[in-house]
């Protein structure tokens, strides 16, 4: 499956906005991988389908998500931020026909992220957090981490990430405080 036939499918999907997004953070998510040399392919392909389901509709996600993914999810039903990352995942191994564990799990993880990511993974979800158009605290800084140490960009993204989310009074998916701990104990 080429990137091409890829960008193609995204662009019959998305909407403008969503489809311009996916594809900074193919470009940004590809410079990561050439500095820390990633699989550009597994990469590459992740990074372009991590919201394909960015854009279904509530019902159809949580469909989804009960019926495939509900031992992960079923604390997060009303997420709809979390479950498009699940639906993207479903898509992309039942329509795309993707078996590699490591390009779903970069989709499926892309939002809440997960201790022990691989390379794939984090390159994905550091990619959607920093692509060009982000505009949020720190953004700056976590960018400029990003292209010399990975581990201290995620750890700062989600550090961020959670305090925004405590602040709002948001739900915290159990999955990012996982990754938090990993990441401050490895980096
Ligand atoms: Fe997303
Ligand atoms: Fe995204």
């Amino acid at each position: 499956m080429t990137i091409d036939f890829l960008k193609k499918e995204l662009s019959n999907i998305l909407s403008k906005k969503r489809y311009d997004h996916s594809i900074r953070v193919l470009e940004t998510a590809l410079t990561l991988g050439k500095i820390y040399d990633g699989d550009l392919n597994k990469i590459s392909t992740a990074a372009l389908l991590h919201d394909y389901a960015k854009e279904f509709k509530r019902e159809d996600l949580i469909k989804i998500a009960k019926e495939h993914f509900l031992s992960e999810t079923e604390d997060y039903l009303e997420n709809i931020e979390i479950l498009h990352s699940y639906a993207s995942a479903y898509i992309a191994k039942e329509i795309f026909k993707i078996t590699d564990t490591e390009i779903l799990s970069a989709i499926k993880y892309h939002t809440t992220g997960r201790k022990n990511m691989s390379l794939t993974e984090k390159i994905v979800y550091i990619a959607d957090a920093i692509e060009p158009k982000r505009d949020y605290p720190h953004v700056e800084k976590i960018r400029d981490l990003a292209l010399v140490n990975l581990n201290k960009a995620i750890l700062l993204e989600v550090n961020k990430k959670i305090e925004y989310l405590v602040k709002g009074e948001f739900i915290i998916h159990i999955n990012s405080i996982e990754m938090r701990n990993w990441l401050l104990k490895i980096s």
